[in-house]
């Protein structure tokens, strides 16, 4: 049995860890506490994760219908209506073709956070990563934000359909383009001349393979000013750790608890974390 003093030490831990990061008003999980290692750290994340939330044991696409030529969610006041190809998911290397929880969660969670002067968005510089069907940027452009929604090259068409189809210039407070953006290759100067106020990523972290190139990306788009917002689905706590362990190296990272995400948009499936750079020493 814990001695009180060994309870008490517990408790401060716990309480050190519950930080602000960045542009978010809110208090998140800080992933990394002095006296652990990155490795460490990584693994107890994921250990945390699936021993209390349990992924594997709820059903996937809780919000989303992938086989739909269509899904309709409501945000910022608008009827959104977001045009899915469930078709091209057969195709190799094609995943956003579709939308995915992580997607819906985070445009949600945007809406809440601003709704309830947590967060920011009006007029600032957002650029989206891996944007899919384009939801999440949608959200952040209804909610005032200048965003920047990129993907593959070959990925654009949709993207660029369901923007023009939803983001009506007489109700937008924001505003919407689309430009492409493979990971690891150098960002267009629009990407990065002035350097985002938010990045924003939705199930990008699916495939070791892909993290160095996306941590790159992610290196290049921020500033000391620059507040990342990346909500992942728990599918693979190997990948989910690999990614932890490397981004650690030079972001620090916290998880938004669920009590702060939308109350109707919460899933033990999924996982949104806030990365800020680190100071250069
Ligand atoms: C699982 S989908 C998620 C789409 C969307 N964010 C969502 O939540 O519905 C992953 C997205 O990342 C994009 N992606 C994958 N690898 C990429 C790379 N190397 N460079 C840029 N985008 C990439 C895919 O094209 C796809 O749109």
């Amino acid at each position: 049995m814990a001695t009180a003093a060994e309870v008490e030490t517990e408790e401060e831990t716990e309480m050190m860890k519950m930080v602000k990061l960045g542009s978010y008003d809110g208090k998140v999980r800080l992933l990394i506490v002095s006296g652990d290692s990155e490795s460490e750290s990584a693994a107890e994340e994921t250990m945390l994760l699936w021993g209390i939330q349990q992924p594997t044991l709820s059903k996937p696409n809780a919000f989303v219908a992938q086989s739909s030529l269509n899904l309709r969610i409501d945000a910022c006041g608008h009827s959104l209506s977001i045009l899915q190809s469930p078709s091209s998911l057969g195709t190799p290397g094609v995943t956003g073709s579709v939308m995915w929880d992580s997607g819906v969660v985070l445009g949600k969670f945007l809406e809440h956070a601003v709704d309830s002067g947590m967060l920011l968005l009006h007029g600032k510089k957002i650029v989206e990563l891996g944007s899919g069907c384009g939801l999440v940027g949608c959200i952040a452009a209804l909610l005032g934000a200048q965003v920047i929604l990129t993907d593959l090259p070959d990925r654009l068409r949709l993207l660029k359909k369901n923007i023009e189809n939803n983001l009506r210039h007489g109700d937008l407070r924001g505003s919407a383009v689309v430009t492409e953006l493979t990971w690891g290759d150098d960002p267009d100067q629009d990407l990065i001349q002035p350097l985002p106020d938010y990045v924003l990523g939705s199930d990008v972290i699916y495939s070791e393979g892909a993290v160095g190139d996306l941590l790159d990306t992610l290196l290049q788009l921020c500033g000391t000013q620059t507040t990342i917002f990346l909500a992942g689905e728990l599918r693979n706590d190997s990948v989910l750790e690999y990614f932890l362990e490397a981004a650690m190296k030079d972001f620090v990272i916290g998880r938004v608890e669920q009590t702060q995400w939308h109350p109707d948009y919460c899933s033990p499936r999924v996982v949104v974390y806030i990365l800020v750079k680190k100071l250069e020493k």
